[in-house]
């Protein structure tokens, strides 16, 4: 057994022992989709900066700049589909029991996984849709009221200014968390909850850099638990993680999730 195969046995073995799993994804599980992440060589915030775009002051100085740049991405987003790590996740939440999923993106892409991978099994897609801790593009709230809408990519070329909300006429924007806002609670105290009774946390295609959502693999293994990264790359989570799988998502959770995925008998 060479060592990649040692440390993918031992991570099989940490998995098929585990009761309870909280897993905590981040832009690059969407990677082999073609959805950019963030901090990367070729990451948004390489050439795009958060605090022009990503904060409500930003939308409150230039509200078409901030509308338009979310256009693009909704748009950039819609083109791409769950790659073979959304689905070994989506089928390990259907399949198992006490597996809760996190996500701190806002492509959508663990929920189409889901309903994809839920159809094919003949089962709810309820126990993969994921907890989403930084919302998603494609649903607006508005920036006055509580009213929020889904919005999908429009046929037409999407307006360059803001739309108005239906009840208050204030300004629609994406019902994403910008930097300096709080977290949606309801989602927060979900993977805070799983996080805390896990056994097993699983980091995947984090940087682990944007707190709280970082903390989700911390909590549980504070409360004794453990937790194994998927990550080409070392993150701050390394040094708690018992295990690290060095490589892309879409190879390595397949692999990983093999016989927890595939229906016996
Ligand atoms: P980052 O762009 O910070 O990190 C992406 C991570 O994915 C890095 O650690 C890469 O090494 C890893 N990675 C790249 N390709 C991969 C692959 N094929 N398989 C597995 N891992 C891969 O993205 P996040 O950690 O998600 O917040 O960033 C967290 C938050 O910062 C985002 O939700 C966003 C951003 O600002 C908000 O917009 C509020």
């Amino acid at each position: 057994m060479t060592g990649g195969e040692a440390e993918m046995d031992r991570a099989r073995r940490l998995v098929a022992s585990a009761e309870r799993i909280v897993v905590l994804t981040g832009a690059g599980v969407s990677a082999e989709s073609g959805v950019p992440t963030f901090r990367g060589e070729d990451g948004l915030w390489q050439s795009h900066r958060p605090e022009e775009l990503a904060t409500p002051q930003a939308f409150r100085r230039d509200p078409a700049l901030v509308w338009s740049w979310y256009a693009w991405r909704r748009e950039r987003v819609a083109e791409c589909r769950p790659n073979e790590g959304h689905r070994a996740l989506a089928r390990l939440a259907l399949l198992r029991d006490g597996v809760t999923l996190v996500t701190q993106n806002v492509d959508g892409l663990h929920t189409v996984a889901a309903e994809e991978e839920a159809e094919k099994l003949g089962v709810g897609p309820e126990p993969a849709i994921p907890w989403e801790l930084h919302g998603s593009v494609f649903r607006l709230r508005c920036s006055s009221c509580e009213y929020r809408e889904e919005h999908r990519v429009p046929e037409e070329p999407e307006p360059v200014e803001p739309l108005h909300c239906p009840e208050c006429r204030g300004l629609l924007r994406p019902d994403v968390v910008w930097f300096g806002e709080m977290l949606p609670a309801t989602a927060l105290d979900g993977a805070f909850q799983a996080a805390r009774e896990a056994d097993l946390a699983l980091a995947v295609g984090t940087s682990a850099m944007v707190h709280p959502a970082a903390s989700v693999p911390l909590v549980t293994a504070d409360a004794g638990g453990t937790v194994l990264e998927v990550n080409p790359d070392a993150t701050p989570l390394s040094r708690v993680a018992s295990l690290a799988l060095r490589g892309p998502a879409g190879e390595l959770l397949p692999e990983l999730l093999s016989s927890e995925v595939t229906p016996q008998g």
